[in-house]
């Protein structure tokens, strides 16, 4: 079995990991001084089995996708059954039960008038899709003028191209690819706090912007109350109504990326609904498979399609060879019966009281600048940027397994996690962070 090299002898077990930092490449990593690697030998529930022998509690949910935790028996039968009758067939052309029971489960959980599914590989990939179906929907329109985006200072929406050219143009590293990537705008990011007092003038800069631009913008994108990857910010649902208004009367569409957000994160099924809005493209992923396998969707309006298919082009023109992959779809369906059939909300409410209780104790610590929760998700940001040789070996020790980035470190649990495993959890952040501060003032 191809998990056996790490239990073969010591000398295999080094040759791994001797190959991986020499030829594999990781995450935002450099190939001449690559980071450590911890090799991972297996997965259950909310703990990873580290290849030697010990064992972590996982906060990060892998990147926020397994809710239900690892090596779930549900997902498990969904994907040996799926296995047993293809794992794949191409999709021009062919149509499979997955696809089609995947896309009846999302028209019918997520807002309308959302009703056509577009189903492809990853996160990235589908905010791409997203962009092009609102750049298609303008030249179909007649106003190929019309092909600029309107995104968020403090926003992630994926690592190619056209979704980088929406990320924050800092923590994006915009500068990198200067003269690649296209040309958009940009509003500050939204001050006021999610479950604040609302700030009418939080709004006043992108509707500036929207007005001004509005013969060039195709579309807003933005991440529904919570900004992740781009910095971990919650803001007013008052923004989100707004900014679906101002489109509204801009003639802008409106993309809003839930890959991070979607199925329960923070509190809703979906972000927007603590808005009360939904837009006219949405944007799934990560947990949408319950972080089995790569695969995300892009939903849209009647009107929106319809437009694209009586354009020019006659059709949208995307089609990946992994479209609607059956393995990944079988999954996704299983995932969100899964959800739906368990008591989610409860339990985000119950991670959430927990982490606000428990993570609060870092406020009297003064390298950090403060704690904020919503949802299963728990930050505690600091002045400084942290540094992720010190942090992670002593998490590690801790017997947890936390991904700091920046300035922020924070927790993303799976639903399932028990409030013993939290309080652990927890309770590593509290006593590495206090340490570290310690160590500082000695
Ligand atoms: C909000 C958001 N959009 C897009 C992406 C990109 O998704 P992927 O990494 O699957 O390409 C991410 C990933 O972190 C994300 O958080």
């Amino acid at each position: 079995m191809i998990n056996d090299i790490w239990t073969g002898n010591a000398q295999g077990y080094a040759d791994a990991v001797a190959y991986d930092s020499a030829h594999l490449w990781h995450p935002y990593s450099s190939m001449i001084a690559p980071p450590p690697a911890l090799p991972v030998a297996g997965a259950e529930g909310v703990r990873l089995k580290l290849a030697d022998g010990r064992e972590l509690i996982d906060g990060m949910s892998s990147w926020w996708a397994v809710i239900h935790g690892y090596n779930h028996p549900v997902l498990n039968v969904a994907a040996e059954e799926q296995l047993r009758c293809m794992a794949h067939v191409m999709f021009g052309g062919l149509t499979h039960a997955p696809a089609i029971e995947l896309a009846r489960r999302l028209v019918t959980i997520t807002p309308p008038p959302l009703e056509k599914v577009f189903l492809c590989d990853s996160g990235s990939v589908s905010v791409e899709v997203a962009i092009k179906m609102a750049i298609q929907y303008w030249q179909a329109r007649g106003r190929p003028g019309k092909h600029r985006l309107l995104a968020l200072r403090g926003g992630y929406h994926g690592d190619t191209l056209a979704a980088m050219s929406v990320c924050d143009p800092l923590t994006g590293m915009h500068h990198l690819f200067e003269g690649v990537l296209p040309k958009q705008y940009f509003a500050p990011r939204p001050r006021c706090r999610f479950g604040d007092a609302w700030e009418p003038s939080d709004i006043t800069e992108f509707a500036r912007l929207i007005e001004t631009h509005r013969d060039e913008l195709a579309a807003v994108i933005l991440e529904p109350i919570v900004q992740g990857a781009g910095g971990m910010w919650f803001y007013h649902a008052e923004y989100l109504r707004q900014v679906r208004t101002l489109c509204d009367a801009h003639g802008v569409l409106l993309i809003t990326d839930e890959i991070a957000t979607g199925f329960g994160r923070t509190g809703r099924l979906f972000a927007c609904e603590h808005a009360g809005i939904s837009p006219d493209i949405l944007c799934l992923g990560k947990a949408l498979t319950g972080g089995y396998l790569t695969l995300a969707a892009t939903l849209t309006t009647a009107e929106v399609a319809n437009t694209i298919s009586r354009g020019g082009a006659g059709c949208f023109m995307h089609g990946p060879t992994f479209m609607a992959n059956p393995l990944a779809c079988a999954v996704a369906v299983a995932s969100i019966d899964l959800l739906l059939e368990s008591d989610w909300q409860n339990k985000v409410t119950n991670i959430e009281r927990q982490l606000s209780t428990s993570l609060a104790t870092c406020n009297k610590l003064e390298t950090v600048r403060e704690v904020r929760v919503v949802g299963a998700i728990g930050v505690v940001e600091m002045h400084e940027p942290v540094d992720l040789r010190v942090l992670t070996p002593r998490f590690i020790e801790a017997g947890v397994w936390l991904r700091p980035f920046g300035r922020l470190v924070y927790v993303m649990p799976p639903y399932v996690m028990n409030p013993a495993d939290l309080a652990q959890l927890t309770g590593a952040v509290i006593s590495v962070l206090t340490e570290l501060e310690s160590e500082r003032v000695s």
